[in-house]
């Protein structure tokens, strides 16, 4: 496995691949690998000649400066999974390497950032949107790999993809949980054991909503209930519980039929921000 830490490297590598006739599978990361990257990697592996993973802690997508200072950084080790899961080049740049000078064009996605995350964390689609458009022009990818985990951010990605006309296929892989339902997520690391003993408590509730849901419980009764369920657990602080339309994940008052439905939540742990969610299809 290639390790290439500027962008003009990588995209030389990336148009050198392209101009051969190869397949190109980007994978972008934070790091802090879990099976969940690691699925995403071996999915773009099948689909692709060359798979491209990046890891790259994005300051401008973090709107609580100690969640970026605390964000976990092994990049040895992620190296070595990457390479174990058959990665063929890893993109590993530094802050001054993708923000030469600091940018100053703005997204606004709408309707789409005005909930959840991008109501309760200002500037964060902005800066993911920055990102994924600078790696997506550096590497020209045939298709780009996400997690559904972060089904907000999918939803973004793609009406970036949509709107700007990359010509790539977006690519989301359903979320991989532990045994006990966690969701994998790079920041479980950070749950110390207290922590990590409740935090299945949020697919729990999850999953309990969305039997609700399917059962014809009105979206207001499940909302509320779920956030009632989650506060009970002292050592979780819920920020929110949404059920929303799965495609615009705009809030529901009653469920239109044959429409999914998206249960989203995010909650505190131990200081730790954890996200999650299930999709109910109609
Ligand atoms: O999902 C992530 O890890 C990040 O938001 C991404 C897509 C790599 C952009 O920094």
């Amino acid at each position: 496995m290639k390790t290439l830490t500027t962008a003009a490297e990588l995209h030389a590598f990336t148009e050198q691949a392209r101009a051969a006739g190869q397949r190109l599978g980007l994978v972008p990361t934070m790091g802090a690998l879990h099976e969940g990257h690691l699925q995403l990697v071996r999915a773009a592996g099948q689909d692709c000649d060359v798979v491209i993973a990046t890891i790259f802690v994005n300051p401008t997508q973090f709107n609580n400066p100690d969640d970026f200072r605390l964000y976990p950084r092994v990049p040895e080790a992620d190296a070595e999974l990457l390479r174990a899961a058959g990665c063929t080049a890893l993109f590993l740049p530094s802050a001054e390497e993708m923000y030469p000078q600091p940018a100053v064009l703005r997204f606004d996605f709408g309707p789409l950032e005005r909930v959840m995350e991008g109501a309760h964390r200002p500037g964060h689609f902005n800066g993911v949107a920055t990102v994924v458009s600078k790696l997506f022009h550096l590497a020209r990818p045939h298709r780009a790999y996400f997690g559904q985990k972060d089904w907000q951010q999918v939803a973004i990605i793609r009406q970036l993809v949509a709107d700007l006309s990359f010509d790539l296929e977006l690519v989301a892989a359903p979320t991989i949980r532990e045994a006990d339902g966690l969701a994998m997520s790079s920041r479980n690391r950070r749950l110390r054991l207290a922590a990590r003993a409740v935090a299945p408590r949020l697919h729990e509730v999850l999953q309990a909503a969305a039997l609700q849901v399917k059962g014809g419980v009105g979206a207001a009764q499940v909302q509320a209930e779920a956030l009632t369920a989650l506060a009970q657990e002292p050592a979780i602080t819920p920020e929110y519980f949404e059920v929303a339309d799965a495609q615009t994940l705009q809030p529901l008052q009653q469920y239109e039929p044959g429409r999914a439905v998206v249960l989203c939540l995010a909650a505190h742990l131990d200081g730790v921000r954890l996200i999650d969610n299930v999709v109910v299809e109609p």
